[in-house]
């Protein structure tokens, strides 16, 4: 062989392996590959912050116009005190002050269900869509367990839209008023998430 030979070898060699990266980067670009690995930059994504929101839930059961309504009970459900099996939905105002008429921060939306036998114990699963300032069309999304006899019920956030896309963290829960008569409630929440 001349003395040559080893050149164009390693000349075909690179061109073999900037063709391969090539066809990676290609591969990587189709919108059909199921899955990769993304930096979360490529996602915006900066720094993790804690934001603490603080709002009050308006659970208005009875009147002309109730904002949570009985969607579904057992047939044995009023035998037992809790309330045992019955499902409610729910689309309750929160707003920044305990009044009804103070500004409107957002709506608690989801169910709400009757899950204990012995003690009022509701599965609670509900989204607060925000509609107020930066948060607007944001939402966070509650999974928990709500005692609502205790003083304060501490719930998970499991989840975010919007600026809260990666959200976790918890809520706590505080009746402030309850009325005996029309079951309506007014409920402080305080909201403590980790979110980008
Ligand atoms: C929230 O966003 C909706 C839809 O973009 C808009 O119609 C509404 O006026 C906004 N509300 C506030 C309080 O900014």
């Amino acid at each position: 062989m001349p003395k040559g030979f080893p050149k164009p070898l390693s000349f075909n060699f690179l061109f073999i392996c900037t063709l391969l990266l090539f066809s990676i980067n290609l591969a990587s670009a189709k919108s059909n590959v199921f899955s990769n690995v993304l930096s979360p930059k490529r996602l915006g994504l900066k720094r993790e912050k804690l934001s603490h929101l603080h709002f009050y839930f308006h659970d208005i059961v009875s009147g002309r116009n109730p904002t949570a309504i009985l969607v579904a009970s057992a047939a044995m459900t009023n035998k037992f005190k809790t309330g045992f099996g019955a499902v409610l939905m729910a689309d309750d105002p929160l707003t920044e002050a305990p009044e009804r008429t103070s500004k409107l921060v957002g709506k608690a939306q989801g169910i709400y269900a009757s899950a204990a036998q012995d003690q009022v114990g509701f599965l609670m699963v509900m989204n607060f869509a925000f509609m107020e300032g930066k948060y607007n069309g944001s939402s966070l999304s509650l999974l928990g367990r709500n005692t609502v006899l205790s003083t304060v019920r501490e719930m998970p956030i499991v989840g975010g839209s919007g600026l809260f896309r990666f959200a976790r963290g918890y809520a706590q829960a505080k009746t402030h008023t309850l009325d005996l008569k029309t079951r309506n409630a007014v409920v402080e929440y305080n909201v403590y998430v980790f979110h980008y």
